[in-house]
């Protein structure tokens, strides 16, 4: 498969600094993260909160800056780009996050909250509002939403005008960050069959983050699970689904489809599948980040970082469990 999108050991430490504004140390929010989204696919992206999914996103569209590594969208380094040709590039790249009102002004009626990013980007008035218009029949909504105000929409409807707005630039790829998080379960299946059907119409590639294990197997070809801003696992998404190798993966899938939940769950005995809270991003274990809470840790996990190794064709985990089993 083409990719469209190529990260190598992303990495971005958050500095913390104390009152007189000296560093005191940094939150290792994204650590060494390589991946590849396949044109016209769907990457899922699992996690708990705090374990580094929205401080990818914000780097993969330079929001932020990285520490270390490179995002290749279609050979070229976005990391390199500067002015013109970095603004070009971030309208490729879209996204639709939890709160719409994060991308939408409530002040602006929604047609004009769909045309402006045209608007602004040098369209006229007329044809930005005429283009806004089909892409809100694309989003399934009516004529008669045009003139309203926001606040006068339903969540999944509001969602809707922010999904079109990210989509009238016409961009390669989209991210979606726990988009449908928000929404009722039945909005939030007709908002998910309509990324998919976008998706097809327009030939997207996405990367879809999302905390529901079910939101994620539904919607994504890949998907990477990720612990304390690591990797743990990553592969197709019927061998994570179907053959999880990471201890981790196995717990979220073991416990409950709702990584919120995942936690507070228990097995018939009474004990909870995973025990202890998430460890401090501020001052992660050694070794193993995931060892303080994995039931089949060792000494050796303190002292060693386990690396991503292939357990089938474009299927990797990190756990050095697995590398003993490997063959030198
Ligand atoms: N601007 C920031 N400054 C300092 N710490 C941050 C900042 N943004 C995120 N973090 C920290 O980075 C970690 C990852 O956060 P985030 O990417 O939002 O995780 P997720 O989206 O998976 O919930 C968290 O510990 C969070 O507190
Ligand atoms: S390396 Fe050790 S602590 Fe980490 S997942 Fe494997 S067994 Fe568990
Ligand atoms: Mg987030």
């Amino acid at each position: 498969m083409e990719h469209i999108l190529e990260v190598n050991e992303l990495g971005k430490t958050f500095p913390i600094r104390n009152f007189f504004g000296r560093t005191k140390g940094g939150v290792s929010a994204v650590d060494r993260v390589s991946f590849k989204l396949g044109e016209r696919g769907t990457l899922g992206i699992v996690g708990e909160s705090g374990c580094g999914k929205s401080t990818l996103a914000r780097l993969l569209m330079r929001l932020i800056e990285p520490d270390q590594g490179e995002v290749k969208y279609r050979e070229q380094n976005i990391l390199d780009l500067k002015g013109l040709s970095l603004k070009n590039m971030r309208q490729r790249i879209q996204m639709v996050f939890q709160n719409p009102y994060s991308s939408i002004n409530p002040q602006m009626p929604v047609i004009d909250n769909i045309a402006f990013p045209l608007w602004a980007s040098g369209e006229s008035k007329a044809a930005s509002r005429a283009k806004a218009h089909h892409f809100m029949e694309s989003v399934g909504l009516s004529r008669t939403h045009a003139g309203r105000l926001p606040a006068s929409l339903s969540g999944g409807q509001r969602q809707r005008v922010a999904i079109a707005r990210a989509l009238i630039l016409a961009p390669d790829i989209v991210i979606a960050d726990e988009a449908v998080s928000a929404l009722d379960k039945s909005v939030q299946a007709q908002v998910l069959n309509l990324f998919q059907d976008l998706k097809q119409d327009l030939s997207l590639s996405m990367i879809f983050i999302s905390h529901d294990l079910h939101v994620v197997e539904y919607m994504s070809d890949e998907v990477m699970v990720m612990y304390l801003g690591r990797v743990v696992e990553k592969g197709p998404t019927s061998q994570i689904f179907g053959r999880a190798a990471h201890p981790y993966t196995q717990a979220l899938l073991a416990s409950a489809p709702s990584l919120e939940t995942a936690f507070e769950h228990h097995k018939g005995n009474g004990e909870p599948v995973l025990k202890g809270e998430l460890p401090s991003p501020l001052n992660p274990p050694s070794g193993c980040r995931f060892r303080t809470r994995c039931p089949l840790a060792t000494d050796r996990c303190a002292v060693e970082t386990p690396v991503l190794q292939e357990v089938s064709p474009g299927h990797e985990a990190a756990c050095l469990l697995l590398q003993e089993s490997m063959p030198a």
